[in-house]
């Protein structure tokens, strides 16, 4: 076997159990909430990298973090509150886009009265399952209260929420620094990605200069991450990306591509990706899967 065909096989199994834990920690679709819990549920189980949680999770094996029960609902949570911000980016009075994940987006299909409210939905269970690790974390119950302190931040007006509001007030203007698109994508995309690997580094209860380490690494994947995101609005298509490209065009944003062209930012996301794998390293794993994920995530096409 390959290298390239042996990490993907490893990357589908730890995908698997991200979908499995998922899956586990969804509501019922019961009672007279019925609806928001179908619609919650529509956009959770349509797919999607699942990468945050596989992060959360090899932060938490990197650390030795036991047991695997403690990362299981932040896991969860991780993957119901990104998807809650995919759900209200793609709605009409936001990006205003038709399909997420393969599929017509949440608003298309349930209005998007039922998709604001499903992304509340998604929000608020994020924390009730989070909480539900209190149940494993014994006399550690000082690390969920970290984990929280970061899913909360990093998710709110001091990360995602502060990035899209960014993201919004950066539309149709052409004269956009690099230094406020730096901001809308630490922000709107970095800080999650930053969460996961903070929150799995917590909860196996990494000394606090290892969780800043799994910040900046977290910050240069994600940078990276949302560079290539532009790069495949432009360069991708519908059928792989499973959302439409062109939408930053449509919508006026300035992006990477735009500012720097799709040379530069091709080299960008190599150069911030190759940083996070050298800031890895320093944590003396040299044959992380951490390390080949993040080259992976280099060359990605969706
Ligand atoms: C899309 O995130 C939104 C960004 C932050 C760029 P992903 O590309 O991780 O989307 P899914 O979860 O795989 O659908
Ligand atoms: C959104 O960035 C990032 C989020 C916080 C959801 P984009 O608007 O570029 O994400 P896509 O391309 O719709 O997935
Ligand atoms: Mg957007
Ligand atoms: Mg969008
Ligand atoms: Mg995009």
């Amino acid at each position: 076997m390959s290298a390239n065909t042996e990490f993907e096989s490893q990357l589908q199994k730890r995908v698997e159990y991200a979908e499995q834990v998922i899956e586990k920690y969804l509501p019922a679709a019961e009672g007279n909430q019925k609806t928001v819990i179908e619609a919650m549920n529509y956009s959770v189980l349509a797919g999607g990298k699942r990468l945050r949680p596989v992060l959360l999770r090899e932060s938490f094996e990197l650390f030795h973090g036991t047991p695997e029960e403690l990362a299981q609902p932040f896991m969860a949570a991780m993957e119901m509150i990104h998807t809650y911000s995919l759900v209200h980016d793609d709605l009409p009075a936001m990006d205003n886009d038709e399909y997420r994940r393969g599929r017509k987006t949440t608003h298309a299909v349930y209005g998007a009265g039922m998709a604001t409210l499903a992304g509340d939905g998604l929000l608020n269970y994020a924390f009730e399952t989070a909480l539900k690790a209190s149940a494993f974390a014994g006399e550690h119950q000082d690390r969920l209260i970290a984990a929280l302190k970061v899913l909360g931040e990093k998710a709110g007006i001091y990360g995602m929420v502060g990035g899209q509001c960014a993201d919004i007030e950066a539309e149709k203007r052409s004269d956009l620094t690099q230094e406020e698109l730096l901001f809308i994508h630490e922000n709107k995309t970095a800080a999650m990605i930053e969460s996961s690997l903070m929150i799995g580094a917590i909860l196996a209860g990494a000394a606090e200069a290892d969780v800043q380490k799994m910040q900046r690494i977290g910050h240069n994947i994600g940078v990276a991450f949302q560079i290539q995101d532009d790069i495949l609005d432009v360069t991708g298509n519908q059928e792989e990306l499973g959302k439409p490209i062109g939408s930053d065009e449509k919508n006026g944003k300035t992006t990477y591509v735009t500012l720097f062209g799709l040379e530069k930012s091709k080299q960008d996301v190599a150069a911030l990706s190759e940083e996070a794998v050298r800031l890895t390293q320093q944590l003396g794993e040299e044959d992380a899967f951490l390390l080949q994920l993040i080259r992976w995530l280099i060359s990605r096409e969706k």
